[in-house]
């Protein structure tokens, strides 16, 4: 589903400066894996069953939105998840840690070097001992798996976007880069601004081009551009500016919640980049990428 987006800008300036402004609500798919998880997983599980995998393992902070999707889909395949959970876990379990033992999956502490070092840790390698079966996810299920799986999704988004008219430029918000990737690999989607969550995330430009690259090896960066700007101190930061903002912008589109670590990032510089005079002459579409079970560690 696609509508237009009441921003906190004046309207009357959006007409002068001849921008609209709708997004695309990947929020509202697939209940268990909403936004772009559903489609960075789709084509990793569909592997891990066809290589006969008991285990489906992943890599994820306490409150990540990918471990949430994974524990899902992988109960509904008949796998078990297993999550690699950044830091300590504590004695009172996140809800989406609890949610992911709910759905039948395992735990496993680790320490932030050995987490840092994701596959390449001995910790991993010890595990491989104990799930000889299993099916390995990286973190956010940034894989040329998880690129396919968006490069897909982009058509759905397409066909879509083009009964209401076309668009000059999407507009995403990124973590690993992997949905941007996709989004890249297909030369359906039009120009696109990628926001990343995280500070130093102009860096992302060479991971999202190399991981396009082996969707569609004629993928070309041109049509890509980061907008670093608006990262708000990363992950786990709320700073009372965007939790206003958030606030703002569902009391003007009340059918709509934004996440607190990705897309509220994402609306949030678009309406910046507009006040500084950017963005003229376009038709905007904005991509809901989900996360909102990440609300709850805000709680
Ligand atoms: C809700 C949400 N939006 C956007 C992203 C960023 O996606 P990517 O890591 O593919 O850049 C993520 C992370 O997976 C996410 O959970």
């Amino acid at each position: 589903m696609i509508h237009p987006l009441t921003l906190t800008l004046d309207d009357q300036l959006l007409r002068d400066r001849n921008i609209s402004v709708c997004i695309y609500r990947g929020d509202l798919e697939y209940a268990d894996a909403p936004g772009n998880k559903w489609h960075k997983l789709r084509f990793n599980l569909a592997a891990a069953k066809a290589q006969g995998a008991k285990h489906l393992i992943s890599f994820g902070g306490p409150f990540s939105n990918h471990l949430h999707a994974l524990a899902n889909t992988a109960q509904q395949e008949g796998m078990i998840p297993v999550a690699i959970v950044r830091g300590e876990l504590q004695p009172q379990l996140t809800p989406t840690l609890r949610d992911f033992v709910a759905a039948g999956g395992i735990l496993w502490p680790s320490k932030r070097v050995d987490y840092r070092a994701g596959m390449e840790s001995d910790f991993v390698s010890s595990l491989k001992g104990y799930y000889p079966d299993a099916f390995w996810v990286p973190e956010g299920g940034s894989n040329s798996l998880g690129v396919k799986g968006c490069y897909y999704w982009a058509n759905a988004i397409k066909q879509q976007a083009d009964e209401i008219g076309s668009f000059d430029t999407w507009l995403v918000s990124a973590g690993t880069g992997a949905t941007s990737a996709g989004f890249l690999a297909n030369d359906n989607v039009p120009n696109m601004l990628v926001f990343p969550a995280l500070k130093g995330g102009e860096a992302l430009l060479s991971d999202i081009h190399s991981l396009a690259l082996q969707q569609n090896p004629d993928s070309h960066l041109q049509r890509l551009s980061i907008v670093g700007e608006y990262h708000h101190g990363g992950y786990a930061r709320l700073p009372s500016e965007l939790k206003d903002y958030i606030e703002q912008l569902h009391q003007l589109n009340p059918h709509l919640r934004l996440d607190p670590v990705y897309t509220a990032k994402l609306v949030y510089g678009v309406e910046q980049e507009i006040r500084k005079g950017k963005l003229t002459n376009q038709k905007l579409l904005l991509i809901h990428t989900g996360g909102l079970q990440g609300w709850r560690g805000y709680q």
